[in-house]
């Protein structure tokens, strides 16, 4: 039997965890996905690493976790009370820049930025404009998505926008792409 998180925690886990559940915010990524992501920022240092979603911060905190000192962090949201508790708690750390805005228009606006990490958890960069989040990608550079497995709360047609997703993924011949029926689903991508 293998346990699953034996990493310590971030420092800021338990108070933005506080936070999110005060707030009411269910959409937090899950403890899983975020050992992950701390172990595959830690492969890219002195990188710049770009998270859509940034949510309250939980895999914000993770993420800062796994990147070395010389590496950077931008991460975005379009909801300012969430990003306000990710303030809050992260704001300290000078490698973390943190946005409020739309993901669209911001990967319209940005799309000459190059990162060697990305972690995709909302719809602009993952279901809306994914092969613009895509060149934004540098070669060798990691692009990571979850909740690709069935959860009981998807809306009508999301399975449909799912299997969209994998698909143009695999019709890439520009990335190699691994599905893990693991945690919510993970998939991890890397370009060629
Ligand atoms: C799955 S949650 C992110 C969870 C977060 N990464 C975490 O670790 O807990 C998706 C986030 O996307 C944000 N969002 C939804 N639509 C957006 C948009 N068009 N532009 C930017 N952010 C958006 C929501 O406010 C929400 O915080």
């Amino acid at each position: 039997m293998i346990e699953e998180v034996t990493t310590e925690y971030p420092s800021a886990y338990d108070s933005i965890k506080k936070a999110t559940q005060a707030c009411g915010f269910l959409q937090m990524s899950e403890i899983s996905t975020c050992t992950l992501l701390k172990t595959l920022a830690a492969s890219k240092p002195g990188s710049r690493f770009l998270e859509l979603g940034t949510g309250t911060g939980l895999a914000t905190a993770w993420i800062l976790d796994g990147m070395d000192k010389d590496s950077t962090l931008m991460s975005l949201d379009n909801e300012e009370s969430l990003l306000h508790i990710a303030k809050e708690n992260l704001g300290v750390d000078k490698r973390l820049t943190l946005i409020c805005a739309d993901g669209n228009e911001w990967i319209k606006k940005n799309s000459r930025l190059k990162f060697s990490f990305i972690f995709a958890d909302t719809w602009p960069g993952k279901y809306m404009l994914l092969n613009e989040a895509l060149e934004m990608l540098e070669k060798g550079g990691i692009y990571i998505i979850d909740d690709m497995l069935p959860q009981p709360n998807w809306p009508e047609g999301h399975a449909d926008k799912v299997a969209g997703l994998l698909q143009a993924l695999d019709d890439r011949q520009d990335l190699a792409v691994t599905k893990m029926g693991w945690a919510s689903g993970v998939v991890i991508v890397v370009k060629k």
